[in-house]
């Protein structure tokens, strides 16, 4: 029988409880299409932290490298200062293990109702590709004469034509396979190196694709675009911060942060994917079962496909989506259900699901 090893990092708040929901739907998955699903669970996160002092050490890089994909929950806690959790293990594996790619779907389920009004199913279904490894993420900078009235911070920015190169490859490939609209999403009225490179880099790239049709648009006007007429959009490209941003207004269009997946793909396969709701670990609801885990269900059948499991994948998505569709609210108390119900709801259904009545995974 074939079997996939999964690194399974639970992390901080909600992380470990949608991570279980996710693993169920998978199990359910693995067991209805004849695959074994191995998993090892990595300790990281805000408590890990306090033991030992170390964010993430090389050893866990380099096991987490062994396996064939590693599921995600979520990274970050107050008691820890902003950044040294969601630096130090989150991006430092984006980066480590040369995920370039944060594939972010935007799609409406049919059933699920948008805060936005009047918008649809078929007209709400984009996938957000955010370059995941460079930009404001990537530089360095200095906080100088801190605490005075001449305090000064530099955050800087790197933009590298590989790298940009690589994700708006993939962009175009994707587009062309979907309804053929690509849109560029930058600030090149500001931001005019970085713009420019991407410009450039999309005016090369597209020449090999003349069926695909090329938008751009600036990151504020998209702000309004995407929620008012997410119809626009099939793929949009961009940087990591604009990426970041705006894959959280998708999340709300589509019904809220708890239904929104995400990969973040390693292109070459050189090293381990990692799949991971586009949510945090939302202390504020933290411990309550209020979290909704269709996203991190979302996110392990993106990682399903990713491993090759098409008919898994899309029996997790079609059931996510139903159960979801069923419920009298997206997140909160107001769902009638736990965390932990509406994933054993989802894990049920996985048995029986068609995975014909939900389209092509992303
Ligand atoms: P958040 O995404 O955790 O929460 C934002 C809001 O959405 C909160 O009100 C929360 O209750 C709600 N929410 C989030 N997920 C939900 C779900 N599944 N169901 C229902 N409601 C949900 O963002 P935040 O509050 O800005 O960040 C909290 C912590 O998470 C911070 O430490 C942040 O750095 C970290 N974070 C981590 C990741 C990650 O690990 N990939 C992603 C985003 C934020
Ligand atoms: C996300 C998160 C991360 C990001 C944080 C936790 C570093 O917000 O995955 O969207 O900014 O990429
Ligand atoms: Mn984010």
């Amino acid at each position: 029988m074939r079997t996939h090893n999964l690194a399974v990092i639970g992390g901080d708040g909600i992380g470990p409880d949608v991570t279980a929901a996710a693993l169920a739907a998978m199990r359910a998955a693995a067991d209805r299409f004849g695959f074994t699903l191995s998993t090892t669970d990595f300790d990281l996160g805000a408590a890990s932290y306090h033991r030992t002092g170390v964010a993430l050490d090389d050893s866990a890089v380099e096991q987490l490298r062994g396996h064939d994909a590693i599921l995600l929950g979520a990274i970050g806690d107050p008691s820890v200062a902003p950044g040294i959790l969601e630096r130090g293990v989150v991006l430092a594996l984006r980066v480590a293990l040369a995920q370039s790619v944060n594939v972010r779907p935007v799609r409406l389920y049919p059933g699920v109702q948008s805060p936005v009004r009047g918008i649809t199913p078929q007209r709400c279904d984009m996938v957000i590709l955010r370059e995941n490894t460079e930009g404001l993420y990537a530089g360095g900078g200095a906080l100088v004469h801190e605490g005075t009235a001449n305090a000064l911070a530099l955050q800087q920015s790197v933009t590298t034509a590989s790298a940009t190169r690589s994700i708006v490859e993939v962009a175009f490939r994707l587009a062309a396979a979907r309804r053929g609209r690509l849109a560029l999403c930058h600030k090149s009225n500001v931001l005019t190196y970085a713009g420019r490179l991407w410009d450039e880099v999309v005016e090369e790239v597209g020449a090999e694709y003349p069926d695909v049709t090329r938008d751009y648009v600036h990151v504020d006007a998209m702000c309004q675009h995407l929620p008012l007429s997410p119809e626009r959009f099939d793929v949009v490209v961009t940087d990591n911060l604009f990426g970041d941003i705006i894959s959280d207004l998708g999340a709300t269009v589509q019904g809220g942060l708890g239904l929104a997946a995400s990969a973040n793909l390693n292109p070459t396969g050189s090293a381990p994917s990692m799949f991971e709701p586009v949510h945090g670990s939302a202390p504020d609801i933290a411990g309550k079962g209020w979290a909704n885990p269709a996203a991190a269900v979302l996110s392990g059948a993106l990682c399903l496909a990713a491993l090759g499991e098409r008919d898994a994948a899309l029996a997790c998505e079609a059931a996510a989506a139903s159960v979801v569709a069923e419920l009298p609210a997206l997140s909160g108390a107001a769902m009638g259900a736990s965390t932990a119900e509406i994933g054993e709801r989802i894990a049920a259904r996985v048995a029986t699901a068609d995975p014909a009545t939900i389209g092509d995974p992303a």
